[in-house]
């Protein structure tokens, strides 16, 4: 049996009571253009201006998309009083620098994922924003994945029981075309994709206590330089297992990216939309299973929202109510993140060492 019954699990992003802060981009590339400056349209948002290493693309950005001012130069973004959150960007290699300049001037800013290629920046940039006393978020915007972000809240409800297994399996064609920088990158699919799975279940189930990770090329990756096929594994101190295998070489079989968490009560049983057609997407899926709704009781609700743009509403918005409650971001912090970049940490350790990790490990 089948049900289509109203669904009123909460997984829209919520937006604070301000939301006209000013914002900039530091960093106008893809990302930017094709989920950032929607997502943020879509919202109401205010933005003001955009810099970036290129001026030409900054330039055609700030026009193409109606942004008041680009500017020429990171410090003539910080020094303009309009900006109150920097929204970054760039490479992560690229990120500790510009974090510096944006603490050093006191503003708001939201870090884009990785938070850095290495352990100790990612340390320094979560540091920094302490130190200067601003707000610091971290776009991990899966967390808002309507998906993810259902699933969260079900689990919480118990509706699930116990949770035992986590299997979050991808199985696609990746345009690698649009990011030809990463074809450099020697640690390539967990620290750049995985780590979107890596944090969603962190943020569902908390964090691992052992990772064991296999890393594979495939043999048409031609000068692609790091790994492009994992399977990770995450131990849970309480016997819960999570499984993230990614595969992004499937050229002919048909493509697949599910979610699948299991627990003593019950399922939830989903589709990540998103990695059927990247970057346009499709709405995620899902059906749960439950013995609070009886057996053979399937339950099927329509998610409305889509990952690119609608989840990266939440991060931004994420970032503002911190600002306005004088907190830290409740689903987003950097400071949490650190957990993240340590289990992602963990399985390069476990790849290249040939065994399990824990994640304290990691500093
Ligand atoms: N959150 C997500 O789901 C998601 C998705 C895609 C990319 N990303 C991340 O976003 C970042 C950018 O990715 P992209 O796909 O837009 O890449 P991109 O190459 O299209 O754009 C990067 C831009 O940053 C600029 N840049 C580099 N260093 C700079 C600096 N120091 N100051 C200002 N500008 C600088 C470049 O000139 C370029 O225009 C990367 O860190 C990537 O990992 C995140």
């Amino acid at each position: 049996m089948t049900n289509q019954f109203p669904f009123e699990v909460d997984y829209k992003p919520h937006l604070p009571q301000k939301t006209d802060y000013g914002i900039a981009f530091c960093g106008t590339g893809g990302i930017v253009q094709y989920a950032h400056i929607p997502a943020y349209k879509k919202a109401g948002f205010k933005l003001v201006g955009c810099y970036d290493l290129n001026a030409d693309t900054a330039r055609k950005v700030a026009a193409d998309h109606g942004l008041p001012r680009a500017y020429a130069t990171l410090d003539e973004l910080l020094a303009d009083p309009a900006v109150e959150i920097v929204d970054i960007a760039v490479p992560p290699w690229e990120q500790l620098k510009v974090v510096r300049q944006i603490a050093a001037a006191g503003k708001h800013m939201l870090c884009q994922k990785p938070m850095a290629d290495t352990f100790s920046d990612a340390v320094e940039i979560v540091d920094l924003a302490r130190k200067a006393g601003v707000k610091q978020a971290i776009n991990h915007q899966m967390r808002w994945d309507a998906g993810i972000r259902a699933s969260k809240h079900l689990v919480e409800q118990g509706i699930i029981g116990q949770p035992t297994d986590v299997q979050i399996q991808v199985n696609t064609a990746t345009p690698w075309h649009m990011w030809p920088w990463l074809a450099a990158v020697p640690r390539l699919e967990v620290l750049f994709h995985s780590i979107h799975y890596i944090d969603a279940t962190r943020y569902i189930f908390g964090d691992p206590e052992w990772v064991t990770s296999r890393h594979a090329r495939y043999a048409g990756q031609g000068g692609v330089k790091g790994e492009t096929k994992t399977i990770t594994i995450m131990d849970y101190a309480d016997g819960l297992q999570a499984l993230v295998a990614v595969n992004h070489y499937n050229l002919w079989a048909e493509p697949f990216a599910t979610f699948r968490f299991i627990g003593t009560e019950g399922a939830i049983d989903g589709t990540i939309g998103l990695m059927y057609n990247y970057p346009t997407g499709r709405p995620d899926t899902m059906t749960i299973t439950s013995s609070q709704y009886g057996k053979g009781v399937k339950i099927t609700p329509t998610l409305e929202e889509m990952w690119i743009p609608d989840a990266f509403v939440g991060t931004m918005a994420s970032l503002m109510e911190a600002i306005q409650t004088d907190s830290a971001p409740k689903d987003n912090s950097t400071a949490d993140n650190l957990n993240t970049l340590r289990v992602v940490n963990a399985a390069y350790m476990s790849a290249a060492e040939n065994r399990s990790v824990r994640i304290a490990e990691v500093h």
